[in-house]
């Protein structure tokens, strides 16, 4: 029972993950369980030593289960579809390793990975961690000054990436990309091995390496003992600050919490299919396209398209259908989609998909209606669960392997064993139920939570332990219900949630404020019915300003697609007389966030709508703006 897992996790922690994690092949058994840290984050199975590579693929295949499907990728952009056993994918993974071995590449070195959805992709994260490399994959929509940013703060010794990915029709060439990122970039990377696509031959330098020349002439190599403590990846995450914060991850406590939450969480084990739509860039894809599922045993689906257009709408109830999923992970923002081209969900009834068991999705708030819609459309429990990069693994959920607890809609779950989630007013104080306050996880956080910020630790106490003492603070508001469960009401900070792309605003406003007409600006995240929240831009313009607010909005929204990416959906900004600040001079942040929520669009609209954007601009009329940053500044 639910209530029994999480009194034995609080109770006895170390018992409960010690417990845990007997069910994973170690090459040495830990003997310490949880070692505390002065700062009150925890180091677990400090002295354990294993391989998530090996346990993700070897050990399967020496329970003699090598025949089993692995990975099926299929990749209705390019009319591909191709199935990996686990046999089939440890010789690839195995041969992989030897060839960055080959490369020099030994444990502790950083990979960074920049590759559209394909199992390469895959292949590369095993192989580095069959080495003890330490991979950072970056979400193949970032532009290259954000890749650049990464280059800089990893210093990878490699980097593997593609000659283009495809969105939707369009081939989009990585390797421009690629070269801009590595000459913006101080550190220089040693080599750049490159997977030439049909669909694209790109033109490689004298020094850069053709991936599948240089994989066949490599032999396999056996996994790397490595301690639990090491880590296992680099995963960039963005913040309030413009620069993004490399979220670590250990070995030891990530397999552990991981294969945990296949087994009470998703209730997936080695005979089910698991798919996950997302992108290994984010953390969903690495944990749940990649680690998880092959923690525990089970299929993988690895998926190039889009919800839409990559055929049609139908397209995940086709990729359900052909694989007989039994469990599906994605966004709420793919459904709108989906939604919005099928709103009766008509296409639904060409696909057999009665395998599959539960749906859940994350990463951003799920609408009434979309969940409304996918409850009846589908007949099965639809679960809205919340986490973020720093976790790794869902902080609340419904625990469908141990005890299908009801769902209070518009909640995201119950908290899950090993976590205790706290509402915390600005003063500190627990927030009585139904009170809106910070989300904080109470110290130390349970396996699988970042260990550190990569080569900054002190970001991390900054970011996440000082604002409130004894806890580690989510950047997310919300409140628990008389029976515990979380209720997400967005971000307390400068991060905006965009089709379920975490993004801040403040990297936005960066780039904002370099042009020569901006005297000052800022990024706001605007409620949008298809993306969840979009940027918008508001602007005070310099006295000298000549340009067009036109052209002046062409140009911005043209710098933050050049430089974060087209993801981004910068596509709006607009000229205000003045932005709301304190008496010493800083604009403040909350009131503008409070204006941009406040105001109340009567009709599902966009910021595409004229009027909409008057709107808002009208309360940022000087007057207005006055009275509110008047009355909160003091
Ligand atoms: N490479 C290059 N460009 C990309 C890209 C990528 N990997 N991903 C998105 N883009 C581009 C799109 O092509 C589009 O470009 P355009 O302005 O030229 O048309 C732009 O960025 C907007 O992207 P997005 O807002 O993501 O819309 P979309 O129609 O491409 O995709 C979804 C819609 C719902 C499929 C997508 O937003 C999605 O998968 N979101 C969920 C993210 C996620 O998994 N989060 C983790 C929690 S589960
Ligand atoms: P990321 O680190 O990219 O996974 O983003 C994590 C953030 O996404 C969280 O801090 C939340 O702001 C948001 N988020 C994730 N899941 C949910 C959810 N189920 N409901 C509301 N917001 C969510």
């Amino acid at each position: 029972m639910y209530a029994d897992l999480i009194s034995r996790a609080e109770t006895d922690p170390e018992g409960y993950w010690s417990e845990q994690s007997n069910k994973l092949a170690w090459f040495r058994k830990p003997t310490q369980t949880r070692t505390m840290a002065s700062d009150g984050l925890a180091d677990w199975f400090a002295d354990g030593e294993l391989n998530t590579a090996y346990l993700c693929l070897d050990y399967h295949v020496e329970q003699g289960r090598g025949d089993v499907e692995a990975l099926i990728y299929d990749s209705p952009v390019t009319g591909v579809v191709k199935r990996y056993t686990y046999r089939d994918l440890l010789g690839k993974v195995a041969q992989f390793a030897g060839a960055l071995t080959e490369l020099g590449v030994v444990k502790g070195d950083r990979v960074i990975i920049y590759l559209p959805m394909i199992p390469e992709a895959v292949i590369a994260m095993l192989a580095c961690a069959r080495i003890g490399a330490i991979h950072s994959v970056v979400f193949g929509g970032f532009a290259a000054r954000e890749l650049a940013t990464r280059i800089d703060d990893a210093t990878p010794k490699v980097i593997l990436t593609a000659s283009c990915g495809i969105e939707f029709q369009q081939v989009i060439p990585y390797l421009p990309l690629v070269n801009e990122a590595c000459d913006l970039a101080t550190h220089k990377v040693e080599h750049r091995v490159i997977l030439q696509r049909q669909q694209l031959q790109a033109e490689l330098d004298d020094t850069d390496l053709d991936w599948v020349a240089l994989a066949s002439l490599a032999g396999p190599v056996a996994c790397v003992p490595l301690k639990a403590t090491d880590p296992l990846y680099i995963l960039y995450t963005s913040g309030t600050t413009g620069k993004p914060k490399g979220v670590v991850r250990d070995n030891g406590g990530h397999a552990v919490a991981l294969l945990h939450s296949m087994e009470v969480i998703y209730d997936v084990g080695p005979a089910d299919v698991f798919w996950a739509a997302s992108d290994v860039g984010w953390v969903v894809g690495h944990s749940y396209i990649v680690y998880a599922p092959l923690l525990a045993g089970c299929t993988s689906v690895l998926f190039e398209g889009k919800p839409v257009r990559t055929p049609d709408a139908g397209t995940f109830w086709r990729v359900i259908a052909d694989y007989k999923v039994n469990v599906f992970f994605t966004a709420p923002t793919a459904f709108r989609a989906i939604r919005k081209e099928d709103p009766q969900g008509s296409l639904l009834a060409a696909y057999d998909v009665s395998s599959l068991r539960a749906l859940f999705v994350a990463g951003e708030r799920t609408d009434p209606a979309t969940y409304q819609w996918l409850c009846q459309l589908l007949n099965i429990p639809v679960i809205d669960h919340w986490w973020q990069t720093e976790t790794g693994w869902p902080v609340a959920a419904i625990p469908l392997g141990v005890e299908a607890l009801p769902v209070h809609e518009g909640g995201a779950g119950i908290r899950m064993p090993g976590f205790e989630i706290a509402i915390l007013s600005d003063q500190h104080e627990v927030c009585e139920p139904g009170e809106e306050g910070d989300v904080v996880l109470k110290l130390p956080l349970p396996p699988g939570c970042l260990p550190t910020v990569y080569g900054n630790h002190q970001r991390l106490v900054d970011a996440y332990l000082v604002q409130h003492p004894g806890y580690y603070h989510t950047g997310d508001g919300g409140y628990l219900d008389q029976e515990d469960y979380l209720f997400i009401m967005g971000r307390t900070d400068d991060v905006i949630n965009v089709a379920g792309h975490r993004l801040s605003t403040g990297e936005m406003e960066e780039i904002v404020a370099a042009h020569a007409s901006v005297a000052e600006c800022a990024v706001v995240g605007i409620a949008d019915p298809n993306k969840g929240q979009v940027p918008l831009g508001l602007l005070v313009l310099k006295d000298d300003n000549e340009t067009s607010a036109e052209d002046l909005q062409t140009a911005l929204v043209s710098s933050v697609r050049r430089d974060i990416g087209a993801f981004a959906n910068f596509r709006r900004a607009i000229v205000v007389a003045r932005l709301p600040k304190t008496r010493s001079g800083k604009i403040l942040r909350q009131i503008i966030r409070k204006i941009a929520d406040d105001a109340d669009f009567e009709h599902p609209a966009t910021i595409d709508d004229p009027d909409i954007l008057e709107e808002i601009r009208m309360r940022f009329m000087e007057e207005q703006v006055g009275l509110v940053g008047g009355e909160l500044s003091g």
